[in-house]
Protein backbone atom coordinates (compact mmCIF):
# COMPACT_ATOMS: atom_id res chain seq x y z
CA UNK A 1 0.00 0.00 0.00
CA UNK A 2 2.57 2.38 1.19
CA UNK A 3 4.65 1.17 -2.24
CA UNK A 4 1.77 2.42 -4.37
CA UNK A 5 0.88 5.45 -2.92
CA UNK A 6 4.90 6.15 -3.41
CA UNK A 7 4.59 5.23 -6.84
CA UNK A 8 1.67 7.02 -7.59
CA UNK A 9 3.23 9.67 -6.01
CA UNK A 10 6.07 9.52 -8.07
CA UNK A 11 4.54 8.70 -11.01
CA UNK A 12 2.30 12.53 -10.62
CA UNK A 13 5.67 14.00 -9.77
CA UNK A 14 6.69 13.44 -12.94
CA UNK A 15 3.67 14.36 -15.02
CA UNK A 16 4.14 17.56 -12.65
CA UNK A 17 7.79 17.99 -14.02
CA UNK A 18 7.08 17.33 -17.49
CA UNK A 19 3.74 19.37 -17.66
CA UNK A 20 6.16 22.30 -15.96
CA UNK A 21 8.92 21.61 -17.87
CA UNK A 22 6.82 22.30 -21.25
CA UNK A 23 5.10 25.64 -20.98
CA UNK A 24 8.68 26.88 -19.64
CA UNK A 25 10.57 25.79 -22.53
CA UNK A 26 7.89 27.38 -24.56
CA UNK A 27 7.38 30.63 -22.61
CA UNK A 28 10.75 31.31 -22.55
CA UNK A 29 10.34 31.64 -26.58
CA UNK A 30 13.09 32.46 -28.49
CA UNK A 31 13.24 35.64 -30.82
CA UNK A 32 11.39 35.60 -33.74
CA UNK A 33 13.54 36.96 -36.39
CA UNK A 34 10.68 36.54 -38.74
CA UNK A 35 8.36 38.14 -36.93
CA UNK A 36 10.94 41.11 -36.21
CA UNK A 37 11.25 41.43 -39.72
CA UNK A 38 7.73 41.38 -40.83
CA UNK A 39 7.44 44.34 -38.10
CA UNK A 40 10.84 46.39 -39.24
CA UNK A 41 9.15 46.12 -43.28
CA UNK A 42 5.83 47.19 -42.25
CA UNK A 43 6.97 49.93 -40.27
CA UNK A 44 9.28 51.01 -43.12
CA UNK A 45 6.02 50.46 -45.50
CA UNK A 46 4.13 52.97 -43.44
CA UNK A 47 6.97 55.21 -43.59
CA UNK A 48 6.82 55.35 -47.36
CA UNK A 49 3.07 55.81 -47.20
CA UNK A 50 2.65 57.89 -45.09
CA UNK A 51 0.20 56.26 -42.72
CA UNK A 52 -0.05 53.78 -39.50
CA UNK A 53 -2.60 51.43 -41.84
CA UNK A 54 0.63 48.78 -42.92
CA UNK A 55 1.38 48.58 -39.62
CA UNK A 56 -2.00 46.96 -38.07
CA UNK A 57 -1.43 43.49 -38.20
CA UNK A 58 2.10 43.51 -36.10
CA UNK A 59 0.26 45.01 -33.53
CA UNK A 60 -0.03 44.08 -29.91
CA UNK A 61 -2.99 45.40 -27.99
CA UNK A 62 -1.11 47.79 -25.87
CA UNK A 63 0.91 49.78 -28.54
CA UNK A 64 2.97 52.58 -27.51
CA UNK A 65 4.52 54.99 -30.06
CA UNK A 66 7.01 57.58 -28.95
CA UNK A 67 8.67 60.09 -30.80
CA UNK A 68 11.99 62.42 -30.03
CA UNK A 69 11.09 61.15 -26.37
CA UNK A 70 7.97 62.01 -25.90
CA UNK A 71 4.38 59.41 -25.77
CA UNK A 72 2.51 60.59 -29.14
CA UNK A 73 -0.37 59.44 -31.34
CA UNK A 74 1.36 57.77 -34.27
CA UNK A 75 -0.93 59.34 -36.69
CA UNK A 76 0.54 62.72 -35.62
CA UNK A 77 3.95 62.03 -35.65
CA UNK A 78 6.59 61.60 -38.96
CA UNK A 79 4.81 58.17 -39.90
CA UNK A 80 1.95 60.29 -41.31
CA UNK A 81 4.55 61.97 -44.51
CA UNK A 82 4.55 59.95 -46.94
CA UNK A 83 8.79 59.40 -47.38
CA UNK A 84 11.08 58.60 -50.07
CA UNK A 85 13.61 56.25 -48.58
CA UNK A 86 17.10 56.28 -49.82
CA UNK A 87 18.78 54.10 -47.10
CA UNK A 88 17.62 51.42 -44.76
CA UNK A 89 19.89 49.65 -42.25
CA UNK A 90 17.90 47.00 -39.53
CA UNK A 91 19.76 45.95 -37.12
CA UNK A 92 18.27 42.60 -35.02
CA UNK A 93 18.65 42.29 -30.90
CA UNK A 94 17.74 38.63 -30.66
CA UNK A 95 17.79 38.84 -27.09
CA UNK A 96 15.45 41.31 -26.56
CA UNK A 97 13.71 41.01 -29.55
CA UNK A 98 13.60 44.35 -30.63
CA UNK A 99 15.12 46.05 -34.11
CA UNK A 100 16.66 49.20 -34.63
CA UNK A 101 16.16 51.01 -38.14
CA UNK A 102 18.49 53.92 -39.40
CA UNK A 103 16.71 55.39 -42.34
CA UNK A 104 16.96 58.15 -44.46
CA UNK A 105 14.55 60.54 -46.69
CA UNK A 106 17.29 63.11 -48.15
CA UNK A 107 14.47 64.83 -50.02
CA UNK A 108 15.29 68.51 -49.72
CA UNK A 109 11.47 69.14 -49.30
CA UNK A 110 11.14 66.45 -46.18
CA UNK A 111 14.50 66.08 -45.34
CA UNK A 112 14.49 63.32 -42.48
CA UNK A 113 17.82 61.02 -41.05
CA UNK A 114 15.67 58.62 -38.43
CA UNK A 115 16.45 55.53 -36.24
CA UNK A 116 13.63 53.55 -35.14
CA UNK A 117 13.74 51.18 -32.15
CA UNK A 118 10.69 48.38 -32.34
CA UNK A 119 10.48 46.01 -29.35
CA UNK A 120 7.67 42.78 -29.30
CA UNK A 121 6.34 41.58 -26.70
CA UNK A 122 6.46 37.38 -25.85
CA UNK A 123 3.26 37.25 -28.55
CA UNK A 124 5.62 37.97 -30.91
CA UNK A 125 3.49 41.42 -31.58
CA UNK A 126 5.27 45.29 -31.14
CA UNK A 127 4.72 46.80 -27.88
CA UNK A 128 6.93 49.80 -28.85
CA UNK A 129 7.49 52.26 -31.79
CA UNK A 130 10.63 54.21 -30.09
CA UNK A 131 11.23 56.98 -33.09
CA UNK A 132 14.25 59.63 -33.09
CA UNK A 133 13.68 61.64 -35.91
CA UNK A 134 16.01 64.43 -36.94
CA UNK A 135 15.11 67.06 -39.44
CA UNK A 136 15.85 70.86 -40.22
CA UNK A 137 17.03 72.69 -37.26
CA UNK A 138 18.52 69.11 -35.70
CA UNK A 139 22.34 69.02 -34.30
CA UNK A 140 24.27 69.78 -37.88
CA UNK A 141 21.04 68.74 -39.85
CA UNK A 142 22.12 67.73 -43.43
CA UNK A 143 20.24 64.46 -44.81
CA UNK A 144 21.97 64.93 -48.15
CA UNK A 145 25.35 64.78 -47.02
CA UNK A 146 24.63 62.19 -44.14
CA UNK A 147 23.33 59.87 -46.71
CA UNK A 148 26.53 60.57 -48.81
CA UNK A 149 28.64 59.75 -45.86
CA UNK A 150 26.44 56.44 -44.57
CA UNK A 151 26.95 55.29 -48.13
CA UNK A 152 30.39 55.21 -48.18
CA UNK A 153 31.03 52.86 -45.08
CA UNK A 154 30.86 49.31 -45.03
CA UNK A 155 28.21 47.74 -42.43
CA UNK A 156 28.95 43.84 -43.36
CA UNK A 157 27.44 41.02 -41.18
CA UNK A 158 30.73 39.64 -39.24
CA UNK A 159 31.71 36.40 -39.25
CA UNK A 160 29.96 34.59 -36.14
CA UNK A 161 33.67 33.57 -34.92
CA UNK A 162 35.00 37.41 -35.08
CA UNK A 163 31.72 38.28 -33.24
CA UNK A 164 32.04 40.35 -29.89
CA UNK A 165 29.82 39.24 -27.10
CA UNK A 166 26.79 41.39 -26.46
CA UNK A 167 28.14 42.95 -22.80
CA UNK A 168 31.52 44.17 -24.62
CA UNK A 169 29.29 45.84 -27.28
CA UNK A 170 27.12 47.27 -25.10
CA UNK A 171 29.98 48.59 -22.14
CA UNK A 172 31.45 50.08 -25.22
CA UNK A 173 28.48 52.14 -25.85
CA UNK A 174 27.85 53.05 -22.48
CA UNK A 175 31.42 54.28 -21.86
CA UNK A 176 30.90 56.52 -24.67
CA UNK A 177 27.74 57.66 -23.09
CA UNK A 178 29.45 58.68 -19.84
CA UNK A 179 32.19 60.37 -21.66
CA UNK A 180 29.76 63.61 -21.03
CA UNK A 181 29.70 62.95 -17.08
CA UNK A 182 32.54 60.76 -16.26
CA UNK A 183 36.17 62.15 -16.71
CA UNK A 184 37.92 58.38 -16.93
CA UNK A 185 35.09 56.92 -19.44
CA UNK A 186 37.41 57.63 -22.38
CA UNK A 187 40.37 55.20 -20.93
CA UNK A 188 37.79 52.03 -21.49
CA UNK A 189 36.86 52.55 -24.61
CA UNK A 190 38.65 50.62 -27.37
CA UNK A 191 39.40 53.02 -29.53
CA UNK A 192 39.52 51.58 -33.29
CA UNK A 193 41.99 52.54 -36.07
CA UNK A 194 40.74 53.71 -38.52
CA UNK A 195 37.74 54.98 -36.60
CA UNK A 196 34.99 57.75 -37.93
CA UNK A 197 32.47 59.27 -36.39
CA UNK A 198 29.27 60.98 -38.72
CA UNK A 199 27.56 63.34 -36.38
CA UNK A 200 24.45 64.74 -37.70
CA UNK A 201 26.02 65.45 -41.21
CA UNK A 202 29.53 66.01 -39.74
CA UNK A 203 32.25 63.64 -40.67
CA UNK A 204 35.55 62.88 -38.58
CA UNK A 205 36.50 60.16 -41.42
CA UNK A 206 38.86 61.39 -43.94
CA UNK A 207 38.84 57.99 -45.34
CA UNK A 208 42.90 57.53 -44.22
CA UNK A 209 43.72 54.46 -42.39
CA UNK A 210 44.57 56.36 -39.44
CA UNK A 211 41.36 58.00 -38.68
CA UNK A 212 40.30 58.78 -35.27
CA UNK A 213 37.35 59.29 -33.04
CA UNK A 214 39.24 60.72 -30.28
CA UNK A 215 39.65 64.28 -31.69
CA UNK A 216 36.62 66.42 -29.80
CA UNK A 217 35.39 64.12 -27.35
CA UNK A 218 34.14 65.85 -24.27
CA UNK A 219 36.75 67.97 -22.23
CA UNK A 220 34.17 68.73 -19.69
CA UNK A 221 33.02 65.89 -17.60
CA UNK A 222 30.57 67.82 -15.28
CA UNK A 223 27.78 67.63 -18.03
CA UNK A 224 24.35 65.35 -17.37
CA UNK A 225 24.98 61.55 -17.83
CA UNK A 226 22.63 61.21 -21.10
CA UNK A 227 19.74 59.49 -19.24
CA UNK A 228 16.71 57.42 -20.05
CA UNK A 229 18.82 54.95 -22.18
CA UNK A 230 17.30 52.38 -24.69
CA UNK A 231 19.57 49.44 -26.00
CA UNK A 232 19.26 47.31 -29.14
CA UNK A 233 22.23 45.48 -29.44
CA UNK A 234 23.16 43.15 -32.96
CA UNK A 235 26.16 40.87 -32.36
CA UNK A 236 26.40 40.33 -35.90
CA UNK A 237 27.02 43.51 -36.81
CA UNK A 238 28.64 44.48 -33.95
CA UNK A 239 26.01 47.25 -33.01
CA UNK A 240 24.22 49.22 -30.27
CA UNK A 241 21.72 51.35 -30.68
CA UNK A 242 21.17 53.76 -27.85
CA UNK A 243 18.35 56.14 -27.39
CA UNK A 244 18.75 58.70 -24.49
CA UNK A 245 17.80 62.27 -22.80
CA UNK A 246 20.89 64.54 -24.21
CA UNK A 247 20.11 67.11 -21.32
CA UNK A 248 23.12 69.23 -21.89
CA UNK A 249 22.01 70.46 -25.27
CA UNK A 250 18.17 71.58 -24.59
CA UNK A 251 17.14 68.06 -23.48
CA UNK A 252 17.28 66.83 -26.72
CA UNK A 253 16.23 63.59 -27.85
CA UNK A 254 19.39 61.24 -28.82
CA UNK A 255 20.22 58.55 -30.85
CA UNK A 256 23.74 57.11 -30.86
CA UNK A 257 24.72 53.69 -32.83
CA UNK A 258 28.02 52.62 -32.47
CA UNK A 259 29.80 49.55 -33.97
CA UNK A 260 32.82 47.15 -33.05
CA UNK A 261 34.78 45.58 -35.58
CA UNK A 262 37.22 43.05 -33.77
CA UNK A 263 36.53 44.39 -30.21
CA UNK A 264 37.45 47.93 -31.38
CA UNK A 265 34.88 50.92 -31.97
CA UNK A 266 34.95 51.27 -35.94
CA UNK A 267 31.92 53.89 -36.35
CA UNK A 268 29.72 56.75 -33.99
CA UNK A 269 26.44 57.77 -35.67
CA UNK A 270 24.40 60.18 -34.50
CA UNK A 271 20.95 61.94 -34.26
CA UNK A 272 19.87 64.66 -32.39
CA UNK A 273 16.31 66.67 -31.96
CA UNK A 274 15.94 69.76 -29.92
CA UNK A 275 12.27 69.94 -29.75
CA UNK A 276 11.55 71.59 -33.15
CA UNK A 277 13.96 74.07 -32.36
CA UNK A 278 17.34 74.48 -33.18
CA UNK A 279 20.00 72.96 -31.67
CA UNK A 280 22.17 74.89 -29.76
CA UNK A 281 24.79 74.32 -27.31
C1 LIG B 1 33.72 56.40 -14.35
O1 LIG B 1 34.31 55.53 -15.32
C2 LIG B 1 35.21 54.60 -14.77
C3 LIG B 1 35.86 53.89 -15.92
O2 LIG B 1 34.89 53.32 -16.78
C4 LIG B 1 34.44 53.68 -13.83
O3 LIG B 1 35.32 52.71 -13.29
C5 LIG B 1 33.78 54.49 -12.75
O4 LIG B 1 32.99 53.66 -11.94
C6 LIG B 1 32.93 55.60 -13.33
N1 LIG B 1 32.45 56.48 -12.28
C7 LIG B 1 31.16 56.70 -12.06
C8 LIG B 1 30.85 57.67 -10.97
O5 LIG B 1 30.28 56.19 -12.72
Amino acid sequence: MALSTLKIWALLNAIASVSLAVPLSTTKAECDRTALTEAADAYIAAQIAGKVEPLKNILGDAWKYQQNNKELEAEKGVLSKALKIDHRRTNYDMTDCATYTEYISADSANPYVIGVQIRHGEDKKVNMIDVIASTTNSWLFDAKKTLQYVQQEKWDPIPKEKQDKREVIKAVGDAYMDMWSNATAHETIPWGTPCTRLEGSAYTGKGKPDDSCKPGIPSNHNQAPNTHRRYVIDESMGSVSIFCVWEHMMMAADSHEFRLEGGKLRYVHTMTECGGKQCKL
